[in-house]
């Protein structure tokens, strides 16, 4: 999969369907030619650099009027060699310079994939299913090795990009910026695709045309963020979800990031991320070495779509990893909504029996079991069973969970301390702060300052033994609050702009430590809902929680903008009570059902309050998630309408096989009087004959007049009562079964 012109000194990774090349430049820099469909493996392609006498710039070498890098193509640009735009690498030497000009020196070429020490990435089972090349640089004035490591996927159609410091000289170098990738593309006609909001309103997604200059999405606090996921989509403005060229970027990083594009004034344009260097620098000190995360970039020819569904195979089955990866995830139920912190022990018995007896298989205790945690201002940190409430602790409510027939799982928030807490007590300094600077607090609370191997060491104990005693089948692991002030009192003057990124180091250490110890441990993770919903947490969590906000209606947005780049096996979505606790939207229990099992499915409200009629239809919608739940996490899934664009959400998953397909349509307002609608499917057999079977309508037709005429929705008679119930039309949900006869 990667060819080398040895003559050309021209690199091309091409596994038959994308190609990505680059060259050595005259001056021992790296060239960028092409990203995209796969060109022919025999061609030569050094053609592809363009360059002419340019004026008002600055050349490289003396009586050569052709040669800038501001005009060239760059692979890994660096500061201070004649680009003017914003470098990828950016080193400090002891003498203040911040120049670096690291010249190619060899390369190596292996298959398979290597793994990054201490952080996420992905990987490979058979050494055949990845190859990867190695360029080593060498900058001769800093004795700094840079190893630029690609990786392309033979089954997906991805390039996996690192990039490893290693300082060879007498001196320690300032890392001020390292980028994880950097591409210039040869034009500038495309809209860049971003996933924004908020907390409760994460992953919308919001399209822009670029224009000359810079637009970033980025996050300085710490965790990936509400605001802005480590993600990045170009798009050519009649890119549709089925057709066109598309191109994705993904960073498989939990902390601060930065995703940059910049349209230069040659129309070229440079797409770069990598941890945010806005209150980073690593020192590196001699023969000791720094890796940065791993970025993915995707090529896809098939629009969006194509394009999600690259990451979903990628980030399913070779991300994701462990006992779970592959295996069946329990439904559940979670008492946070129900109970918030107002809860003992007899409650939870009764609440889980009523979970029991619908067919659900987990019970998770959330937030308040611990310590004298009445509220959000007391117990974080002390994580041991708050006996009032749970007069036999954990392990005594964990064996009377079992003893229902059920799983049980606990509520951690691992990396934060209340100042009223035993722990905080012991360990006044172990929190992140600045010396003489007051310390803003998130909820009451303070994070634990996880650059230190310490305070990893002192939470680990505790987790560790909870869950050796109790029979804790799974964890939610919770982060509800930013970073700020950010500083270390371990670490020198010199060391501070490494802390945001050792902290996360921290979280990823603690999450290993505890797959290690307890490998069949299902960890979700959580920030505040969706605040660190990225590709690293991945790696250690095979589920996440999408967003605080369970409104069927607005995780139509959510969820639809999340499965851009992330699997429906990672998208937590649970079942929540009417009227809903953060929008107080009233929504039909099946509409409620139909959102939430598109993703790793549960309840999140007491079934002890809900009418019998609504039991059983809870109890249906449980058959149905475990006769179903393989396709839906592994099958292949498609938007196909956007809740952004029209007051339709429409999504399919269609089993590998095409045999069988699942399609939830959903729409958001009734309407009076509204046109006959079809909706074309995707991923069937045209000349295969199926069943179609939904709620309000049944019959039979072949795979191509589906894909083609479209799939006949039943909403005949919009804004007219269809389900003879009388009530409000707003919010219908529909589920269509579409199963090869
Ligand atoms: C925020 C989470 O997103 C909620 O689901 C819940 O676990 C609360 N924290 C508990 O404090």
């Amino acid at each position: 999969m990667i060819i080398v012109n040895e003559q050309e000194k021209v690199f091309h990774l091409n596994n038959g369907r994308i190609s990505y090349l680059f060259y050595v430049m005259e001056s021992g820099q790296l060239g960028h030619l092409y990203f995209g469909r796969a060109l022919n493996p025999e061609g030569s392609y050094l053609h592809m650099v363009e360059k002419a006498h340019r004026p008002m710039t600055t050349y490289i070498t003396e009586g050569d009027l052709y040669t800038s890098y501001e005009h060239l193509r760059q692979e890994y640009p660096c500061y201070g060699t004649s680009d003017y735009r914003y470098p990828a690498l950016e080193i400090q030497g002891g003498d203040g310079s911040r120049i670096c000009k690291p010249e190619y020196q060899r390369y190596e070429i292996f298959h398979g994939k290597k793994l990054l020490s201490g952080l996420p990435a992905t990987y490979v089972e058979d050494e055949s299913e990845a190859s990867t090349i190695e360029i080593f640089m060498w900058d001769p004035v800093r004795s700094l090795e840079v190893i630029l490591s690609y990786s392309i996927f033979r089954d997906v159609d991805a390039v996996a990009r690192s990039v490893r410091f290693v300082n060879h000289g007498k001196e320690s170098v300032f890392i001020n910026s390292a980028m994880s990738m950097s591409v210039d593309l040869p034009d500038a006609g495309f809209q860049s695709v971003q996933l924004s909001g908020s907390w409760a309103r994460e992953r919308h997604i919001h399209v822009r045309d670029l224009q000359p200059g810079i637009s970033a999405v980025s996050s300085m606090r710490g965790n990936s963020s509400h605001q802005h996921n480590p993600f990045l989509a170009l798009k050519r403005k009649s890119t549709t979800e089925l057709s066109g060229e598309a191109y994705g970027f993904s960073l498989v990083y939990s902390g601060n990031f930065l995703a940059q594009t910049e349209v230069d004034n040659y129309q070229v344009l440079r797409v770069m991320m990598g941890i945010n260097p806005f209150g980073f620098q690593w020192k590196l000190d001699p023969e000791t070495d720094f890796t940065t995360p791993e970025a993915i970039m995707v090529y896809s020819g098939d629009g969006l779509n194509g394009m999600s569904r690259q990451f979903h195979r990628l980030y399913r089955s070779r991300l994701a990893r462990g006992y779970w990866r592959d295996r069946e995830r329990p439904i559940l139920i979670n008492n946070w909504e129900a109970t918030q912190f107002n809860y003992v022990g007899d409650d939870l018995i009764l609440f889980a029996a009523k979970a029991k007896e619908c067919g659900i298989e987990l019970f998770v205790l959330d937030d308040g079991w611990f310590g004298a945690r009445d509220d959000d201002r007391h117990g974080l940190g002390d994580w041991h069973a708050n006996t009032q409430k749970l007069p036999n602790g954990i392990e005594g409510l964990a064996e009377k969970i079992e003893a229902l027939g059920m799983k049980f799982g606990l509520w951690f928030e691992p990396e934060m301390v209340n100042r009223d807490s035993d722990f905080f007590r012991s360990h006044p300094d172990y929190i992140i702060a600045t010396p003489n600077r007051s310390t803003s607090h998130g909820r009451n609370q303070f994070v634990l300052d996880f650059s230190r191997r310490e305070v990893v060491d002192a939470i680990y104990e505790q987790m560790y033994e909870l869950l050796s005693k109790a029979k804790i089948s799974y964890i939610k692991w919770d982060m509800n609050r930013s970073i700020s002030e950010c500083y270390s009192e371990a670490y020198p003057a010199d060391q501070q702009g490494e802390i945001f990124h050792r902290y996360i180091l921290g979280v990823y250490d603690l999450h290993e430590r505890l797959i290690q110890a307890f490998p069949s441990l299902l960890i979700e993770s959580c920030s505040s809902g969706g605040g660190r919903f990225d590709a690293g947490m991945l790696y250690y969590a095979p589920q996440g929680w999408v967003s605080d906000n369970s409104d069927a209606v607005e995780r139509l947005k959510i969820q639809y903008g999340t499965s851009l780049v992330y699997p429906i096996s990672c998208m937590g979505a649970h079942v929540s009570a009417c009227p809903n606790e953060q929008v107080g939207r009233r929504t039909p229990i099946e509409t409620r059902g139909n959102v939430a099992c598109t993703g790793a499915f549960g309840y999140e409200l007491d079934l002890n309050r809900l009418s019998s009629e609504e039991i059983e239809i809870v109890k249906k919608q449980i058959a149905f998630y475990k006769e179903n739940r393989r396709l839906i996490a592994e099958g292949n899934f498609y938007r196909l309408c956007s809740p952004f664009e029209t007051n339709f959400a429409a999504w399919e998953t269609a089993a590998p096989d095409r045999q069988r397909a699942i399609v939830t349509v959903t729409r958001i307002l009734s309407e009076i009087n509204g046109p006959y609608r079809r909706l074309p499917l995707c991923g069937l057999l045209a000349e295969q004959k199926y069943h179609i079977e939904s709620r309000f309508l049944s019959y039979d037709a072949y795979g191509d007049e589906l894909m083609q005429y479209g799939l006949m929705l039943e909403d005949k008679s919009s804004g007219q009562v269809i389900d003879g119930s009388g009530g409000c039309q707003d919010f219908l949900s529909v589920l269509y079964e579409i199963t090869a006869i």
